[in-house]
């Protein structure tokens, strides 16, 4: 198995995503870190995914002494951190720049942003110790363009990706690698609910006309967004770092 003995952290675990990766890492023979703010809905992963080897941390990532603390959980546990996927995320509220409440920004950029930035500084900080490393960030198609009805969500999502790219650069010499991925919409309850925000009546008419301008015609899988984390975390894509990868079903080549 392509992790076998691994250990990968995970954040935003209990999501749509998130869940998925755990359930892949874990049949590739990972050990699990998982932390989401929702500790009722990670707590019935235990059951859902079947998982023997694992940690459990509610944390809130928007603040510094909890990711501080799920870092030193799994260590303290394991040892060792050799996958972190920096996935929690929300998309706020939808509604144009000039409607946008402080809270709803400093909420995002909070959780979107902040969460993501405590997340590689304290875990970096174990994998330049151990001097191997991988980790993916999760961005969005909204960190490389605009995004109408979604600004504090596409400016986190950039902030991400150039982020992304910094700390490649800056560890690329100790055997660590970071990446970071950009999802066109992916079925969970993130973008469901965004549906029925755009469509309260019927949250179907919102999606069909989102999938209308995909390519493929359809929003990805969560499984489709696991596999490419699981790539993007082994050997076969040992000399990509750096990135921000596209998997939106051709959205973005349209235009
Ligand atoms: N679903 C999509 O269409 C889509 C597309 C592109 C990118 N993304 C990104 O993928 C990531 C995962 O989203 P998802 O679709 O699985 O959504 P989701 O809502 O299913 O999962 C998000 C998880 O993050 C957790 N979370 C939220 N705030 C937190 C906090 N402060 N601390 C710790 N955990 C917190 C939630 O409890 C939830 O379990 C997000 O970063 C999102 O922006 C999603």
């Amino acid at each position: 198995m392509k992790f076998d003995g691994k250990v990968a952290l995970i954040t935003g675990a209990a999501g749509g995503i998130g869940k998925e990766a755990a359930r892949l890492f874990k049949e590739n023979g990972a050990r699990l870190v998982l932390v989401d703010l929702n500790e009722e809905a990670l707590k019935n992963m235990v059951d859902e995914l079947e998982l023997k080897d694992f940690l459990l941390i509610p944390a809130d990532v928007t603040k510094e002494e909890d990711v501080k603390n799920y870092t030193k959980l799994a260590v303290e546990k394991y040892g060792k951190v050799d996958v972190f996927f920096n996935n929690a995320g929300i998309v706020g509220d939808f509604a144009e720049i000039t409607e946008v409440t402080s809270e709803d920004f400093n909420k995002i950029i909070d959780i979107n942003l902040k969460g993501v930035f405590y997340g590689l500084k304290h875990v970096l900080r174990v994998m330049k110790e151990q001097k191997s490393g991988c980790i993916v960030n999760t961005s969005s198609v909204a960190g490389l363009g605009g995004s109408p009805s979604l600004g504090p969500y596409a400016a986190t999502k950039h902030a991400v990706n150039g982020l992304t790219k910094t700390a490649a650069v800056e560890v690329a010499g100790e055997g660590i690698r970071v990446n970071a991925i950009c999802p066109s919409p992916v079925d969970t309850a993130l973008m469901r609910d965004l549906d029925e925000v755009k469509s309260p009546e019927d949250s179907s008419k919102a999606r069909g006309a989102y999938e209308q301008k995909i390519p493929l015609k359809r929003y990805a899988t969560p499984t489709e967004i696991a596999e490419l984390v699981l790539f993007l975390c082994s050997e076969q894509s040992s000399f990509m770092t750096g990135g921000a990868y596209l998997i939106d079903g051709g959205y973005t080549a349209t235009y």
